[in-house]
């Protein structure tokens, strides 16, 4: 890891709190603080991640399965098992987060694997990113899994996305996952206030909120559902969890 990179461990941050919920070690104190106090609210929120991460290889999966050969994974998160380059290894993928560990600790390959550091708040510079490596006149898989809820309403997350769908031709298709208050309202409240005070957003919306980023798109079958109710597959070890444990809503559409 480069010296240069500012961390702030004594702060958390989502990809680490995110890694530490999925058995990782890239992670600091102050993360696992914050992932314990999430914890004791929802214990359920390790089944939301590991759900979450499933519903992103299962997607990658169906997106190459239907010809898409590259990907703009915004959020990506730091690099773990089943990252799109993995799932997809044809495929050119960009990883883009805000995170300087992210970036620090994903290795480039030439030509097929570029990570970026870019803010989903500056849509164009994220489209700025993807096209060192990807031809954006040709259709796109833009990965956005579960980094919205990391944005306040007042960061208007429906328009970062819909400018950055606007940017790909059509057949390019959205892939986005965010947490829910549809099943445990009172907890999700609860682990928002808790986060903001720690200096983290998370923001848990309704469903009709989460559609609402698909608008004008064509839905994938089955549409918006908790993610390990979409196309379940025989590698999932999350399929037979309860709605309210996962918390987390996830769809793919394709662009027309
Ligand atoms: C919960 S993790 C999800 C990682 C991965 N997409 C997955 O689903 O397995 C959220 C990621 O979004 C990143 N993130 C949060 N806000 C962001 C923003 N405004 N712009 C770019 N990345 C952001 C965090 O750094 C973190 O890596």
């Amino acid at each position: 890891m480069s010296d240069a990179v500012e961390l702030r461990t004594d702060r958390p941050h989502p990809a680490r709190i995110y890694n530490y919920l999925l058995g990782g070690e890239d992670n600091f104190a102050a993360d696992r603080a914050a992932a314990e106090a999430g914890l004791a609210v929802n214990p359920g929120a390790k089944v939301t991640a590991r759900s979450n991460r499933e519903f992103l290889r299962r997607v990658v999966t169906f997106l190459t399965g239907v010809g898409i050969d590259q990907f703009l994974d915004v959020g990506s998160g730091i690099p773990a098992a089943d990252s799109t380059h993995l799932v997809a290894p044809d495929a050119s993928v960009v990883y883009v987060d805000y995170d300087p560990l992210v970036v620090s600790l994903g290795a480039d390959e030439p030509g097929r694997v570029h990570y970026a550091q870019a803010d989903l708040r500056e849509p164009n510079r994220v489209l700025a990113r993807a096209g060192e490596l990807l031809d954006l006149t040709r259709p796109v898989g833009l990965l956005l899994v579960a980094v919205t809820h990391h944005l306040q309403d007042a960061e208007d997350p429906h328009a970062r996305v819909r400018r950055l769908v606007e940017a790909l031709p059509a057949g390019s298709y959205l892939a986005l996952s965010q947490l829910t208050s549809d099943f445990l309202p009172d907890e999700w409240r609860a682990i928002e206030r808790d986060s903001g005070r720690r200096g983290v957003v998370l923001r848990a919306r309704p469903g009709p909120e989460i559609a609402r980023f698909f608008e004008g798109l064509d839905l994938v079958e089955p549409g918006l559902t908790p993610v390990h109710r979409w196309r379940p597959d025989d590698r999932d070890r999350q399929s037979d969890q309860p709605d309210e444990v996962v918390s987390i809503l996830g769809a793919v559409a394709r662009t027309p």
